[in-house]
C-alpha cells in the first residue's frame, strides 16, 4: 500500500524527508483523497497566536472519504461490525453501501430538523453504530459534532451543551453496561433543564425502557429516519472548518473543547492508522475505546473508515459476562489488530489466566496500548498471553489535542522495548525541555516534552476561548507546543512517556483535573476545603486521594464517603469517584496560600522520607499531623 513504511530504513528516509520538506510530505499524502478543490497552500503556521493552518483553500467533505470513495471496491466490505453488550445477542454487521446510506438518511434528518453547516450537535449515545452513523452524518452536514463520554453526569452534559451552545442533542432511551441498565433520557431531560440552545432531542431506542418523550422537542430516531430519503450530497467544507469538538479536563477549571479542523485530521488519522497498525485490507481491527474519548474517534471512526477498514464497535465492558469477554470476541471476529488500554489489561490480568486459556487468539497480528503509561509486567503479561510473544506491542502516545498518534513503534518496523512509546512517526518534531525551556539534546535523560513543529491534526484552538489554548499549549515555552507529560529519552533516542507533570490525573485512562474534583467534593455542604492528588495505583494506574477539610466532626466515615461519592457521580461522574478521603484539619499551604501538592502527592504515596523543604509552610505541623492519620 502506497504510504505504508514497510521497514527501518524507510521509516528513517520518510521521516527525514517530513522534517526537510514537510510540505511535500504531507502534500503526497494528501493526494490519497477526494478534494472538491486542491488546496493552495499546504501550511501556514504560527505557535505564538497560536494560528494553523493545512492544505489552505481546500474544498473537501471528509466523510466523502469515510464512505463514497470506497462504494465501488468496497461496497460490500463490513465497514463496522456491532459487538453487543450481552454475548447472546446477535452481531451486527455494516457495509460501507449500508453505512452510506444510514449516514446520507441521518443527514437528511439532520437538515430537516433545522441543521445547517457550522451549528454544534451534541451527542450523548451508547456505543451502537448508530452514533458512527450520527457522527458522520454531522460531518456531512457540515455541523460539528460534541461527543460527550455517555458516563457523564447531567451536570457536566449540560456544560458540554452550553459552552458550545449546541442545538440538538442526539441521545438513546438507555443503554446496557454489563449486568446494568443507564436510563440516559432521563439524565438528559435533567440536563436539558439548564440548555437553552437545544431545540430538538433525536433519540435512538436501545432499551425499550419506559421514558418521557416532550411533544415538540422530543423525536424518535427511528421515525426520522424512516421519512427521510437516501440520498444526500456532502457539504463542501473548507480544510479549516471545525469538524469536531472533544472535551478534555485540563490543570485549571473546567474542561475546555479541543477542536480539530477537517483536513489536517483526516490525512493524519488516515496516515497513522495505515502505519503504526500496518493495516491490511483483510483485517478485523479493534478498538476497544468509547467514542466519547478521542481514541474512539480517530480509531474507531475516522482511522479506519478513512482506510477502507473492518471497525468493530464494542458496547460492553471487558469484564461481562466474565474476565475473557476480549478474549472471546477476538476469537470469534477474528479480530486481527487489537488496540486498548493498559487498564484493561491490568485488570484482566488480575483475573488470572484461566480466562485467556480456553482462546486460541491466533488471528491477533498487532496489540497496540493507549492512554496511559504501561507499566512492565502489563507489557510482558500482554506480549506473552494475548500477543504468544508473536504480535509485536505499539505504545503509542498521543492526546486529544493531537488528533492522532505522535509516538509510537510502526508495527514489525520499530524494534519495540518494554514501556517505551519509540520514536517519533513522520512529521512530527518532538523535543525535550528543561523548566527554563531551554532543549536538552543529548540522550539518556528527562524532560518536559514539546513539539517544535506542527502536524496536520495538531489543536487549533479551544472552543470559543482561543486565548485558554494560547495559555494552555503555547505560552509555557516559546514557539513550541507543551504537552504536559515528563519524557525520558534514553540512549538510543527512543521515548518514553513518564507522566502528566501538570495537575491532570489519569485515573484508568481517564483524564481529570484536580481543580475539577475539588470543585466537585467541595459541593458536599459538611466540606470546607479540599486538595486531590493523584496516587500510584496497581490496576487504575493513578488512584485520587482527597484530603478534605470538614466544618464538624464526622462520626460515620463508610456514610460520609458514600455522600462524597454521590456528589462527585452528580456534578462530574463516577469514574471521577475518590479511592481514598482522608480528613484532614488544614492543608500544607505557602505563607501565599497556594496549596504544596508536591508534598501531598508524596504522602499519598505513602513515600514519607523526602517531602523537601516544608519551612516555608505556613504551619508545617499540618503535615505531620496528615502522615499520622493516613489510612
Ligand atoms: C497519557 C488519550 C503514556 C499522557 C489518547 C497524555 C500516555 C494523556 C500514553 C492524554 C502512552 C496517552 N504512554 N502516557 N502511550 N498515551 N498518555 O487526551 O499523559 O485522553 O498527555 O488522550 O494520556 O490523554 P487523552
Amino acid at each position: 500500500m502506497k504510504h505504508q513504511i514497510k521497514s527501518l530504513e524507510q521509516y528513517h528516509s520518510d521521516y527525514k524527508l517530513s522534517i526537510e520538506n514537510p510540505e511535500i510530505f504531507w502534500a503526497d499524502i494528501a493526494e490519497t483523497f477526494v478534494w472538491k478543490k486542491k488546496w493552495d497552500n499546504v501550511l501556514d503556521w504560527n505557535f505564538e497566536k497560536p494560528d494553523i493552518k493545512w492544505f489552505i483553500n481546500g474544498k473537501l467533505n471528509i466523510t466523502e472519504n469515510c464512505l463514497d470513495r470506497h462504494l465501488e471496491i468496497r461496497g460490500d466490505k463490513p465497514a463496522i461490525i456491532w459487538e453487543p453488550n450481552s454475548s447472546d445477542e446477535p452481531n451486527r454487521i455494516i457495509t460501507y453501501k449500508e453505512l452510506h446510506e444510514a449516514v446520507c438518511r441521518f443527514s437528511n434528518v439532520l437538515q430537516n430538523n433545522g441543521i445547517v453547516k457550522g451549528d454544534r450537535v451534541c451527542l450523548y449515545m451508547p456505543m451502537v453504530p448508530e452514533l458512527t452513523i450520527a457522527v458522520l452524518a454531522c460531518a456531512r452536514v457540515g455541523a460539528i459534532h460534541s461527543v460527550v463520554f455517555a458516563g457523564f453526569s447531567a451536570q457536566s452534559l449540560s456544560d458540554r451543551i452550553n459552552d458550545s451552545d449546541c442545538k440538538i442533542l442526539i441521545t438513546a432511551d438507555g443503554l446496557f453496561r454489563g449486568n446494568k441498565t443507564v436510563n440516559l433520557k432521563e439524565i438528559c431531560d435533567e440536563a436539558l433543564k439548564t440548555t437553552p440552545s437545544i431545540e430538538k432531542v433525536i433519540v435512538y431506542k436501545r432499551t425499550a425502557d419506559t421514558i418521557d418523550m416532550k411533544m415538540g422537542r422530543d423525536v424518535w430516531w427511528h421515525s426520522e429516519m424512516n421519512k427521510a430519503a437516501t440520498k444526500f450530497d456532502a457539504i463542501e467544507m473548507d480544510s479549516e472548518d471545525e469538524l469536531f469538538i472533544l472535551y478534555t479536563s485540563g490543570s485549571t477549571g473546567k474542561p475546555k473543547g479541543v477542536v480539530h479542523t477537517c483536513a489536517g485530521y483526516m490525512v493524519y488519522t488516515y496516515y497513522t492508522f495505515l502505519n503504526v497498525f500496518q493495516y491490511e485490507e483483510d483485517d478485523i481491527f479493534w478498538c476497544t475505546a468509547d467514542v466519547g474519548w478521542v481514541t474512539g474517534h480517530s480509531y474507531i471512526i475516522y482511522g479506519p473508515l478513512l482506510n477502507g477498514a473492518t471497525t468493530v464497535m464494542f458496547e460492553g465492558i471487558p469484564t461481562y459476562p466474565d474476565a475473557g469477554r476480549f478474549w472471546a470476541t477476538i476469537d470469534k471476529l477474528q479480530v486481527s489488530k487489537f488496540y486498548t488500554a493498559p487498564t484493561a489489561i491490568r485488570s484482566l490480568m488480575a483475573s488470572g489466566l484461566d480466562f485467556v486459556k480456553p482462546y486460541k487468539l491466533d488471528s491477533l497480528k498487532v496489540l497496540g496500548s493507549v492512554g496511559e503509561p504501561i507499566n512492565e509486567e502489563a507489557w510482558f503479561w500482554y506480549h506473552d498471553n494475548i500477543g504468544k510473544e508473536r504480535c509485536p506491542i505499539v505504545d503509542t502516545w498521543w492526546q486529544t489535542e493531537t488528533g492522532g498518534i505522535l509516538i509510537s513503534p510502526i508495527a514489525y518496523v520499530t524494534p519495540t522495548k518494554p514501556t517505551f512509546a519509540t520514536l517519533p512517526l513522520p512529521g512530527v518534531q518532538p523535543i525535550l525541555v528543561n523548566q527554563q525551556g531551554e532543549e536538552i539534546v543529548e540522550n539518556g535523560v528527562e524532560g518536559l516534552l514539546c513539539m517544535k513543529f506542527p502536524w496536520p491534526s495538531i489543536i487549533r484552538t479551544t472552543y470559543g476561548d482561543h486565548e485558554r489554548c494560547r495559555q494552555a499549549y503555547f505560552s509555557t515555552f516559546k514557539n513550541l507546543y507543551f504537552t504536559g507529560d515528563g519524557c525520558r529519552r534514553d540512549e538510543d533516542g527512543y521515548y518514553r512517556i513518564i507522566g502528566r507533570v501538570d495537575d491532570v490525573m489519569n485515573v484508568s485512562g481517564h483524564r481529570l483535573g484536580t481543580a475539577e474534583v475539588e470543585n466537585a467534593i467541595n459541593e458536599h455542604p459538611n466540606i470546607i476545603e479540599s486538595a486531590v492528588v493523584g496516587y500510584p495505583h496497581d490496576i487504575k494506574g493513578q488512584g485520587i486521594y482527597a484530603f478534605v477539610i470538614c466544618d464538624k466532626q464526622v462520626n460515620d466515615i463508610s456514610l460520609f464517603t458514600k455522600e462524597v461519592n454521590e456528589v462527585i457521580s452528580k456534578i462530574i461522574s463516577p469514574i471521577a469517584k475518590p479511592d481514598r478521603i482522608q480528613i484532614v484539619s488544614g492543608l500544607p499551604k505557602t505563607r501565599s496560600g497556594k496549596i504544596m501538592r508536591r508534598i501531598l502527592r508524596k504522602i499519598a504515596e505513602g513515600d514519607f522520607s523526602n517531602l523537601g523543604d516544608t519551612s516555608t509552610l505556613l504551619d508545617p505541623t499540618v503535615v505531620d499531623e496528615i502522615i499520622r492519620n493516613r489510612k
